[in-house]
C-alpha cells in the first residue's frame, strides 16, 4: 500500500452513532497508510466504543473531556497538530453543531479551534439526514470548505435501506489521501458525467427502470472535481447526496437524459457515460392508470435514441468520450465491440453478474479497453476505479 499519508496528522472525531465501531478499522487503515492519529471522541462516543480502543489502535490518547487537568489546553493542542480533522460518523447533532459554532465538549471545541481542512463522513437514519434542518447544517458545512464522503445509501442500522450508512473506513481514508494529496490535473477541463437508471413511463402509476444506483457516477463527478476539473452530472432519479460544487442536472426518461448530454456535448472536454438510459421505452404512454384486464397485456416498446452512438457520431476533435459497458456475457468482446461502433475513446467494462461490483454496491471491478491497451482493474472502491478512469482519460 502507497502510504500517501505517511506522518501526516490526522484527528478522528468519533460521535454518538451506531457506527462509530467502524472508526476502529478506520483507525487502523490510517495507520497502515502511515499516519499519525490522535482520536477525540464526544462523551456519547463513548457509549458506544469506549476510548480505550482508540488509545490502543491509535497509539496515542484518546480524549474526551475539555476540562480534565493537562499540562496544555488540549482542544489548541489538537488544532495546532492536525494536518486534517476527519469526524466519522459525523452525528446530526455533531452537524448542527458545527454549523452554529457551538463549542460545548471537546470535539466541538476543537472544530471551532481548527485551521486545517475538515473532513465529515456523516452517518444517521434515512429521515435524520433528509430533514431540512441537517440539509441546512451540512450545506453551511460545505459552503465554509469542509468536504464530506457519504453519506452512502445501503442498509441502516434502523432496518431501513435507504440514504445515511457512513461511507466504508477505505472510502474515507481515500478521501482523506485525496484531501491532503490534492491533483489538480483536470483543471480548466469540462467533464460531462452521466449517472443513474432512467425511468420509462407507461401509464402515471407504473414505469420501467433498471438496477443502476447512480454510484460509480457520482464517484466520477467527485474525483473529476477534486481533480480540479468544471464538472456536470447528468444524473438519473437516485437517492444519493448531490455532490457539492457539482451542476446537478436531474433528468428521468432515457429521451431527458439524451437532451441534456447532447445540450452539453459541445462544452465538455470529457464525457464520462455511466449512466444506465433505457434501451426500450413504450410505444404509447397511457393518460391515465391501465386497468387489470383478465387477457393479460401485451406492452410494445420501440428502441431509444443510442446515446452513447449519437455522441460518437459528433464527437469534436480532442474529445474524449468514454462509455461504460454493463454486461452479462462476453463482457470484453462486446465491450471491445462498443469502441468501434460509438466512437468511443475507452470503455469501462463490468460484469454486472458479480456481487462484488456493478450495481448498488460500493465496489468495482473494471477493465479499461481502449484500442490499444487492455487492463483489468482488482476489486476496488467505486471512488479508486473513477481515479482510475480519470488517469487512462489523461494519457489518453
Ligand atoms: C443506538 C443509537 C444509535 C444512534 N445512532 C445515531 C446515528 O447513527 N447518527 C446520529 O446522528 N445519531 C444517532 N443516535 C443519536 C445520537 O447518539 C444523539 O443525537 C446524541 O445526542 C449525539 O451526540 P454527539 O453528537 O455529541 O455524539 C443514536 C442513538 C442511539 C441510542
Amino acid at each position: 500500500m502507497d502510504k500517501m499519508l505517511k506522518d501526516r496528522h490526522i484527528v478522528l472525531g468519533v460521535t454518538g452513532g451506531i457506527a462509530a465501531y467502524k472508526a476502529c478499522d478506520l483507525v487502523s487503515r490510517l495507520k497502515k497508510r502511515g499516519a499519525q492519529v490522535r482520536v477525540v471522541l464526544t462523551a456519547n462516543a463513548c457509549r458506544f466504543v469506549p476510548p480505550l480502543t482508540f488509545e490502543t489502535l491509535s497509539d496515542n490518547p484518546a480524549v474526551v473531556d475539555t476540562f480534565e487537568p493537562r499540562k496544555s489546553l488540549e482542544h489548541i493542542a489538537l488544532a495546532k497538530w492536525a494536518d486534517a480533522f476527519v469526524i466519522a460518523p459525523a452525528s446530526a447533532n455533531c452537524l448542527a453543531k458545527l454549523a452554529n459554532g457551538i463549542a460545548d465538549d471537546l470535539l466541538s471545541t476543537t472544530a471551532l479551534a481548527m485551521t486545517a481542512p475538515l473532513l465529515l463522513a456523516p452517518a444517521m437514519n434515512a429521515n435524520m439526514w433528509r430533514h431540512p434542518a441537517t440539509q441546512h447544517n451540512f450545506k453551511t458545512l460545505q459552503d465554509r470548505g469542509a468536504k464530506a464522503v457519504g453519506p452512502m445509501s445501503g442498509h441502516l442500522a434502523c432496518g431501513d435501506d435507504d440514504v445515511g450508512r457512513m461511507a466504508e473506513p477505505e472510502q474515507i481514508a481515500e478521501a482523506l489521501e485525496a484531501l491532503l494529496n490534492p491533483r489538480r490535473d483536470f483543471s480548466g477541463k469540462h467533464v460531462l458525467v452521466t449517472a443513474g437508471p432512467t425511468v420509462e413511463r407507461i401509464d402515471p402509476v407504473r414505469y420501467i427502470t433498471n438496477r443502476s444506483s447512480g454510484k460509480m457516477g457520482y464517484a466520477i463527478a467527485e474525483a473529476a472535481r477534486d481533480r480540479g476539473a468544471e464538472v456536470t452530472l447528468v444524473s438519473g432519479p437516485v437517492s444519493l447526496a448531490a455532490p457539492a460544487g457539482v451542476e446537478v442536472v436531474p433528468v428521468e426518461s432515457s429521451a431527458d437524459l439524451c437532451a441534456a448530454v447532447l445540450a452539453r456535448g459541445e462544452w465538455a472536454d470529457v464525457v464520462i457515460q455511466a449512466a444506465a438510459p433505457a434501451d426500450f421505452t413504450p410505444v404509447n404512454v397511457s393518460e391515465s392508470k391501465i386497468k387489470k384486464t383478465g387477457g393479460g397485456m401485451v406492452l410494445e416498446l420501440r428502441n431509444t435514441t443510442d446515446i452513447a452512438r449519437t455522441l460518437g457520431e459528433r464527437k469534436r476533435p480532442g474529445q474524449i468520450l468514454v462509455a461504460f459497458a454493463a454486461e452479462t456475457d462476453d463482457v470484453l468482446d462486446n465491450a471491445r465491440g462498443k469502441l468501434e461502433k460509438k466512437n468511443a475513446d475507452l470503455i469501462v467494462a463490468n460484469d454486472v453478474t458479480r456481487t462484488d461490483a456493478g450495481f448498488g454496491v460500493d465496489t468495482n471491478a473494471v477493465t479499461l479497453i481502449t484500442r490499444d491497451d487492455q487492463r483489468a482493474l482488482p476489486v476496488m472502491s467505486k471512488r479508486a476505479v473513477a481515479d482510475a478512469i480519470l488517469d487512462r482519460v489523461k494519457a489518453l
